[in-house]
């Protein structure tokens, strides 16, 4: 419906709520815009050298001006009353329950996301900066029994559509910003704050992770993605992750043939 506007597609529930009004101020803006022009246009004229040889230091007054003034100030009062400051309210205050939501930790580092899911067991593992190494982004300390079941993926996000989704979104470095544009959902990233993120999402597909803040010299390349499954492709996709994190316990060592005789 609002394709006029070359938004992203829409695939959260509270997109359309960001669009309306992202038009409602285009709206205003662009009457502004024309109302702004054509003012400028018609000063020019009214006031030009040829009419008015003795500048008048006491302006022009009028109603009409005070009038324009006062309602666009209005306008405005009811776009940030009525629109920007509930949809906002929503975004940080009505978070969804741990119990009900899909939860992950998301950390961004240069340049890369980080996921944590917590598995099975619904607890997040200790980290610890001191285990941090290539083969380990976040330092999770698989010793830890709440670690164990701990999925952990890099630029890759998967999430089951219709559930709220409650992402803790962290920083290892510097200032980044968690921006998935399909979602209408941007939120900066910020060394030392767990800050958290929820949006449910409607439509199944493959979007991008983007980060929205310059970063560094890779920032370009600081991208991931982010697919909505339908719940069982979903619980598929994590159940194999479960697997994967127990091969020694799951298949037993295959047997090793006798040395050839000779
Ligand atoms: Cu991280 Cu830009």
């Amino acid at each position: 419906m609002l394709n006029y506007l070359g938004l992203p597609i829409a695939a959260s529930t509270h997109a359309s709520e960001i669009d309306e009004m992202i038009v409602l101020v285009h709206w205003l803006m662009a009457i502004m815009f024309v109302g702004w022009g054509l003012f400028f246009i018609y000063v020019l004229f009214r006031f030009r050298k040829r009419a008015n040889p003795k500048a008048s230091y006491s302006g022009a007054k009028g109603k009409i001006s005070k009038g324009t003034e006062v309602a666009v100030a209005i306008v405005e009062v009811i776009l940030l009353v009525f629109y920007a400051i509930p949809a906002w309210t929503k975004r940080v205050k009505a978070l969804p329950s741990e119990s009900e939501a899909v939860v992950v930790k998301v950390v961004g580092e240069q340049f890369a996301w980080n996921v944590q899911y917590p598995g099975p067991d619904g607890k997040f593992g200790r980290t610890d900066v001191k285990l941090v190494a290539a083969d380990n982004p976040l330092g999770l300390d698989r010793s830890d029994p709440a670690a164990k079941d701990d999925i952990t993926t890099i630029n890759q996000l998967n999430l089951p559509i219709d559930r709220p989704v409650l992402v803790h979104l962290m920083s290892k470095d510097v200032i980044h910003s968690f921006g998935l544009y399909e979602m209408r959902i941007k939120q900066d990233a910020i060394p030392g704050m767990s800050i958290p993120v929820w949006f449910i999402p409607n439509r199944v597909g493959q979007y991008e992770i983007a980060c929205s803040q310059l970063c560094g010299l890779g920032h370009f390349r600081m991208r991931g993605f982010i697919t909505i499954q339908s719940q069982a492709d979903y619980q598929k996709w994590f159940d194999d992750q479960e697997k994967e994190l127990q091969p020694a316990v799951a298949t037993p060592a295959p047997a090793t043939p006798p040395p050839p005789a000779r």
